[in-house]
């Protein structure tokens, strides 16, 4: 093999290397855009319809209807869980099984920004999932009510 062959050769795999390393780049930036969808920046997230759209759709899917596969997630539309507030209100706030708990946690908002809800995004999010898909629960809970859950187990 001629000098010059091997460095070509050698140059076309750094490139091919190179290559494979931009890719990986642009993978783990979309792996952290769709992370996003849940751990991302929540503080512009208001009303009870967009904490749902944004974060908890992904899982629960459109109106509410859940998703049975790899995994059981749990339809909104009928289920009679959602007749307690604070049931409601504790599973957002400290997760259930396979679901992310969403109250803030000390240390971790200087790592990765705002990623959790506030106790006012809190009961504007239980809040809609209990007046919508169906369900028509009046009695809304409030952020207070919400702070007063956050020791609950
Ligand atoms: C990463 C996926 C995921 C996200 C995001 C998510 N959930 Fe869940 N949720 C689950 C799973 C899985 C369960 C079932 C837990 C279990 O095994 O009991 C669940 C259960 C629940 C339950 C209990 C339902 C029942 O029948 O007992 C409520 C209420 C709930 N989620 C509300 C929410 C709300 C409100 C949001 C958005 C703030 C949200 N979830 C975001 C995955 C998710």
């Amino acid at each position: 093999m001629s000098a010059s062959f091997k460095s070509i050769l050698l140059r076309s795999v750094m490139a091919g290397s190179m290559c494979l390393a931009c890719l990986s780049a642009v993978a783990e930036e979309e792996e952290a855009d769709r992370a996003g969808l849940i751990t991302g920046n929540t503080s512009d997230l208001v009303s009870g319809e967009q904490i749902y759209t944004q974060i908890c759709q992904g899982c629960h899917m459109p109106e509410g209807r859940g998703a049975q596969g790899a995994g059981r997630y749990p339809a909104f539309a009928g289920n009679p869980a959602l007749a307690s507030a604070n049931y409601v209100v504790v599973t957002v706030l400290n997760g259930r099984r396979n679901m992310p708990a969403f109250k803030p946690v000390e240390n971790f908002e200087f790592f990765f920004g705002p990623t959790s809800l506030n106790d006012e995004q809190v009961a504007n999010v239980v809040n809609y999932i209990r007046t919508h898909f169906g369900n028509q629960f009046d009695d809304p809970i409030s952020a207070a009510d919400v702070a007063a859950l956050h020791s609950e187990p």
